[in-house]
């Protein structure tokens, strides 16, 4: 039988926000499952739009050569996008965003275009 994926706590400070993270999956990605939007553009781990530190707990990557550097990671900095919880996490991402704002303002403002 195979082993369940362990799944951890995820806190974004400085909003305060928690989430489940299952250890097999990006936290980036379970951070929107969850109604969590980080700042992002390639989710590949080359652009580093979404480098954020990390204030306590562990990660491993999900690629052999994430665009970080040793300096970078030891100094606490990773890559949401390309990284899995190994233990429960806090991550300081002050620019995170409630999915569901993101979404009413996208509607309002394509609202707001179809007047014109
Ligand atoms: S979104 Fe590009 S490195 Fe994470």
């Amino acid at each position: 039988m195979p082993k369940p994926t362990p799944t951890f706590v995820v806190r974004i400070e400085p909003a305060g926000w928690e989430f489940s993270a299952p250890g097999d999956r990006p936290i980036m990605q379970a951070a929107r499952e969850a109604g969590y939007l980080m700042p992002a553009s390639c989710r590949n781990g080359t652009c580093r739009t979404c480098m954020c530190k990390l204030v306590s707990g562990s990660v491993r990557y999900t690629i052999e050569w994430p665009g970080i550097s040793t300096d970078e990671s030891d100094d606490g900095w990773i890559l949401p996008c390309v990284s899995a919880a190994e233990s429960p996490l806090v991550i300081h991402v002050p620019h995170a965003r409630l999915k569901s704002e993101v979404d009413a303002m996208l509607a309002q403002s394509i609202t707001r275009q179809k007047r014109f």
